[in-house]
């Protein structure tokens, strides 16, 4: 869905890439056309000695078949460019509908902008839409799962347990009524889980696709 404005947002954040630079590289179908464009501003030679830093295995094998060199230093990353599953007017997301959200918190996390590619259906005044990933470990899963619910949501195992990160974890999917960006501190103290689906403050641009537009949102770091 919404394949035309997914596009339109990752061509206008491949703008943003220059020679030499080290980036993080998301995951998901909008990041997809994102590594497409730069594997064609690669192979063409308009831009070289690119170092990307993957969120997923998944990525990190499509970043390589576009020529793309990758390395898992998190050192001096200038721009980490991902997607999303939901966001709201002041930058706050959901993500981790791909499942790699562990690995996209730690990149966007360690890097000094993080830019985030998303058609406009993906935007929400309040969260709500999108059922919150939390990444818990293989062990008294269910004892977890039941913890979280306790905090005010409905749950489930993603393909009934059968989906595992690429760390061997489970999903959990939440369905909260309104995904307060404070869970994530509340959900995370649980033990036995990994990482929550919230990112919070840590945007600093959203390209929003919207009809034939983009549109741009700037935010700060916190
Ligand atoms: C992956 O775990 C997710 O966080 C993705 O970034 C998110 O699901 C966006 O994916 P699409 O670009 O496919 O919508």
């Amino acid at each position: 869905m919404y394949e035309e404005e997914k596009k339109l947002a990752a061509m206008e954040a491949l703008k943003y890439v220059h020679s030499g630079m080290k980036i993080g590289l998301g995951t998901g179908s909008t990041t997809k056309y994102f590594l497409e464009g730069l594997g064609e501003m690669v192979e063409s030679g308009k831009i070289s000695d690119i170092t990307g830093v993957p969120t997923s295995i998944r990525t990190e094998e499509l970043a390589r078949s576009h020529g793309i060199n990758t390395v898992n230093n998190m050192e001096g990353i200038e721009i980490d460019f991902d997607g999303a599953d939901e966001f709201d007017p002041a930058g706050n997301l959901v993500k981790g509908g791909g499942g790699a959200l562990v690995r996209e918190k730690i990149v966007a996390y360690n890097s000094r902008d993080v830019y985030i590619m998303a058609d406009h259906s993906k935007f929400s005044q309040r969260l709500h839409n999108f059922p919150l990933p939390v990444e818990v470990l293989p062990f008294m899963e269910e004892s977890t799962r039941r913890n979280i619910e306790r905090i005010g949501c409905t749950s489930i195992f993603r393909d009934g347990k059968k989906f595992r990160s690429d760390n061997g974890n489970y999903i959990i999917d939440c369905k909260f009524e309104y995904t307060d960006p404070d869970l994530e501190s509340r959900i995370k103290m649980i033990p036995g889980v990994v990482e929550v689906g919230i990112f919070r403050g840590i945007a600093t641009r959203i390209f929003m696709g919207n009809g034939e537009n983009c549109r741009i949102m700037d935010f700060k770091k916190s």
